[in-house]
């Protein structure tokens, strides 16, 4: 198994570029089966949750082609909607193309998905999507059946704005008969993009960016041709980055208005923030604030940045608060930093970070996606070696990210 090695890298320096997002890449890959044309996305980044999906599309019979970052999709030979448990249990993406599939052939048979285990990330709000489009959901050894010869426009309320529910749903929506509302719909910028996308399919969707979704339903559905927005969480967590190493990075291929989150709350930390037209420079030139940070849906702070910041807060002189509202259990960095000299307290969705002056290096587990970057972050800015197993975790969701920070001086391996 490999291991991702750091060693103390302050002062990284340098520009790197941001892969398309991840988020965004799932369901856009999802929504090219609501067609029978091909289908091509542009800057889908290198990564073990789209080798994933892509594998799960093709163990139904679509045929999945990539050259470097674009992706040809082409569902015209599909032969079943039941994709295997061993594929679709290793990423919670992989319930998105429930919507497509009951939608465009009238069935589905998915076991329940998977995916970073930092909470119980139930999907009813997606089934009761699906059944309020008239849908016959039934739960069978662990599998969701859903079919419908046909669905229908119906009104969808979702008790809190899930981001996969409102994708799942608006996509099956628009080949429903039929008008199509889901109210407190997210509004997260992936949403946006995919139903940027599916507009550029035939779609006709309105309100995507507000908490009200209405799409009208319609025959037929042409291939996409869509480039994927960037990373946000990647871009920063390269942010912090340069905040922990005392750097200065400059991030190109940025959509500024989806980072307001982050760069707000870097801003009141006391960073300097250089936005360019699509780029934005980090550089940490001055003292650094303790602060607070509450997750909440977009455009309150993302829940994907949280471990990064707990990482960040561990060398911040004073105490912050962190609130996780959106997960139960996504902490799971804490006791690992804690290893590494953080003080550290959590209770329930609260956890209490005191600065201390540096972090050491310590062999340190990734126990998911998030927490992987928020370890490697502390590794660059600890005193010492910081040895990263579990990197599985990591590479799910970051593009080349030892390449990257290698680009901008970190002394980083992998082994
Ligand atoms: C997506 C992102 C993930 C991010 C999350 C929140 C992808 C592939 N993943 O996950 O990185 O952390 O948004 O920004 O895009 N919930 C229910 N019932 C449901 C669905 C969700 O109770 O049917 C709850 C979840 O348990 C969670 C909250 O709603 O507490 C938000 O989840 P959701 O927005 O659905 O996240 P995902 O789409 O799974």
């Amino acid at each position: 198994m490999s291991k991702i090695y750091v060693a103390p890298s302050p002062f990284l320096k340098g520009t790197v570029r941001a892969s398309g997002s991840k988020n965004a890449s799932l369901p856009l890959m999802a929504c090219c089966l609501l067609s029978e044309e091909t289908s091509a996305l542009e800057e889908i980044p290198k990564l073990r949750d789209i080798k994933a999906m892509s594998e799960i599309l093709e163990s139904m019979g679509v045929e999945v082609s990539r050259y470097k970052t674009n992706l040809k999709i082409s569902p015209g030979n599909l032969q079943n909607c039941t994709p295997p448990y061993e594929l679709v249990s290793q990423l919670r993406g992989s319930f998105l193309i429930a919507g497509p599939l009951l939608a465009k052939y009238g069935k589905v048979k998915i076991s329940l998905p998977g995916g970073c285990r930092i909470g119980t990330r139930p999907v009813d709000l997606h089934l009761k999507g699906f059944a309020a489009l008239g849908a016959k959901i039934e739960q069978v050894h662990g599998c969701i059946e859903a079919s419908a010869k046909q669905l229908y426009g119906g009104r969808v309320y979702l008790d809190v704005p899930s981001v996969g529910a409102t994708e799942n749903i608006m996509m099956a929506g628009t080949l429903a008969k039929g008008n199509t509302t889901i109210e407190n719909a997210s509004i997260e910028p992936e949403v946006v993009d995919l139903a940027k996308c599916l507009k550029e399919m035939g779609a006709l969707i309105e309100g995507e960016g507000t908490d009200t979704i209405v799409i009208t339903g319609v025959d037929k559905l042409s291939g996409a041709h869509h480039t994927v927005i960037p990373d946000r969480i990647e871009i920063g967590t390269f942010m912090v980055a340069s905040v922990l190493t005392k750097g200065d990075i400059c991030i190109e291929n940025v959509i500024l208005d989806h980072l307001n989150p982050t760069t707000a709350k870097l801003k009141e930390m006391g960073v300097h923030i250089i936005e360019g037209e699509n780029t934005i420079r980090v550089v940490a030139d001055s003292e650094i604030k303790a602060t607070n940070v509450k997750t909440m849906p977009f455009p309150g702070f993302p829940t994907d940045m949280q471990a990064s910041f707990m990482a960040l807060m561990s060398v911040v002189k004073g105490t912050s608060v962190i609130v996780e509202t959106i997960y139960e259990n996504r902490f799971m960095q804490a006791a690992e930093l804690c290893r590494m000299g953080a003080n550290i307290k959590t209770e329930g969705q609260t956890a209490v970070v005191e600065g201390v002056t540096a972090l050491t290096g310590a062999k340190v587990n990734a126990t998911d996606l998030r927490s992987g970057a928020a370890l490697i972050l502390a590794g660059l800015a600890g005193k010492g070696d910081t040895e990263i197993g579990e990197i599985a975790h990591i590479e799910r969701g970051y593009d080349n990210i030892v390449g990257k920070l290698q680009g901008l001086g970190a002394k980083i391996e992998k082994k």
